[in-house]
């Protein structure tokens, strides 16, 4: 059933690869899936992203104008979708993906559950790595900073601004924690359900909003002649390094090789 539901979603959104993949035998004398044909046309390069291309010289108010182009492309149905990677203290990584829920000056933020595999790790490293990746626009941002929590105001008002279906399934979710089976988690849904019918389904204490201040913010347009375009800005460094420009709101900026 799951199959053939994906099978039929895919043909909506994408060509049909004639042939598919071939199986090629590996370095281990297993086969491995050979995708090293799948390639795609990006853009030309008189539709290169050069540094005058830049909306603005603060990477803020530059990540606004790709947000706002890319919400509006009905192909890219979860643009505020992000990969988070956090990391244990002695330096071990995971990724997973959330929703960036507003950003700013100040930072970008995202709620979970303070309980979950990320948030004991950013209790012990506060410090997270966050990408975007729109492929219609094949374009990438990547985004480096400390991570705070927000206030308990803050997080009780996104909580709450919620629908009711995922605030009881905030509160019925022990994120991160094993469970004995998806019965477990339909019970427990119905018993919140029945609870908080007429009530306001309080905040769980350990659900809350984080917010990520960046200190690197770099920008990646892809170039069909894999001359891909890299402007990364920095929190202000002291001396201007070779090939460093001064940008705005305290942040500098230079151009990377691809
Ligand atoms: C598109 C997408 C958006 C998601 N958004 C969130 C989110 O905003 N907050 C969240 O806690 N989990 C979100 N999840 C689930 C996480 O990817 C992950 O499964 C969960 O947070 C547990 O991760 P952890 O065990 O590493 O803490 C999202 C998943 C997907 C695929």
């Amino acid at each position: 059933m799951w199959r053939v539901l994906v099978t039929s979603l895919c043909r909506l959104v994408s060509p049909v690869r004639p042939g598919g993949f071939r199986a090629v035998s590996g370095s281990a004398g297993s086969d491995v899936m050979d995708l090293s044909a799948m390639r795609k046309k990006y853009r030309n390069d008189d539709e290169a992203f050069e540094e005058k291309h830049l909306i603005s010289l603060d990477p803020i108010t530059q990540f606004n104008a790709w947000f706002q182009e890319v919400s509006e492309c009905p192909e890219i149905a979860e643009p505020n979708a992000m990969c988070l990677a956090t990391s244990t203290r002695e330096g071990r990584p995971s990724a997973r993906m959330v929703l960036l829920k507003g950003f700013g000056p100040e930072g970008f933020r995202f709620y979970t559950n303070r309980d979950s595999r990320k948030g004991l790790e950013l209790e012990t490293n506060p410090f997270a790595a966050l990408l975007f990746y729109w492929e219609p626009f094949n374009r990438q941002v990547r985004i480096e900073g400390s991570v705070e929590h927000l206030s308990e105001e803050e997080s009780e008002k996104y909580f709450h601004s919620r629908p009711k279906s995922s605030q009881i399934g905030a509160a019925v979710s022990n994120q991160s924690q094993v469970i004995p089976d998806r019965e477990y988690l339909r019970k427990k849904n119905a018993e919140l359900e029945a609870k908080y019918k007429e009530e306001e389904v309080p905040k769980p204490p350990e659900w809350g909003g984080y917010i990520i201040r960046p200190s690197i913010i770099e920008f990646w347009q892809g170039q069909t002649n894999r001359l891909h375009d890299r402007i990364v800005f920095h929190r202000q460094e002291k001396e201007l390094g070779p090939w460093t420009h001064r940008g705005e709101g305290g942040w500098v900026y230079k151009r990377l090789a691809p």
